[in-house]
């Protein structure tokens, strides 16, 4: 089994305007559907999403600073803020980690992760193949994976378990990298 106690990571987070520009996101690519961002931080990107019914979409953030229990300092005052704002706004958030996540098999359209996974992670191999391997089993057939920001080493890691699936794609755009399932 995976060790859920992680080592705290200082929180910040992007505004849902620069992680759509980081992705490469248009509405056509967030429109109608089920979006996990996983290292989410806070939760702007849901919110903004939750903002724009006429997407038609939702999102779930996950995070494993979301479980408050374990967080000290300036970190546990800005994830209490961030899961006030969570509840406030009624939106979909649990802790938990990319290398376990808490999700049924192909119930996802869009799996993001911005600044997070496999970044975090890449002085672990193991997780990061695992992590792989955990967002394409939940990721639906016609789904697709985003993830930024990458480097040479961190890419030839991911290809490396994606090349172990058929039918699954992956490409590199600069720092972006991109699979569809
Ligand atoms: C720099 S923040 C990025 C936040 C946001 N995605 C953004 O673009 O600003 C990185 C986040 O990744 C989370 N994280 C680190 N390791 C993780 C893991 N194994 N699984 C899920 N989240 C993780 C951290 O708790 C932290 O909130």
């Amino acid at each position: 089994m995976y060790n859920k106690h992680y080592s705290e990571i200082p929180s910040s987070w992007r505004s849902y305007e620069q992680i759509a520009s980081e992705l490469h996101l248009t509405d056509e690519d967030i429109k109608n559907k089920i979006i996990v961002d996983i290292g989410s931080g806070g939760s702007d990107f849901a919110a903004q999403i939750n903002n724009r019914p006429e997407l038609a979409s939702r999102t779930l953030s996950i995070d494993p600073n979301f479980n408050l229990g374990v967080l000290s300092g300036d970190n546990k005052d800005l994830m209490k803020d961030a899961v006030a704002e969570i509840k406030q706004n009624q939106l979909d958030a649990v802790a938990g980690l990319s290398e376990e996540l808490p999700i049924k098999d192909e119930c996802v359209d869009l799996i993001i992760s911005n600044h997070a996974i496999p970044w975090h992670i890449s002085d672990n191999p193991e997780k990061v193949a695992r992590s792989i391997e955990e967002m394409l089993r939940i990721l639906k057939p016609g789904g697709e994976i985003r993830l930024n920001p990458i480097d040479d080493e961190i890419f030839t890691m991911v290809k490396n378990t994606v090349d172990k699936y058929d039918e699954v794609e992956i490409s590199r755009h600069g720092e972006l990298i991109k699979i569809k399932k």
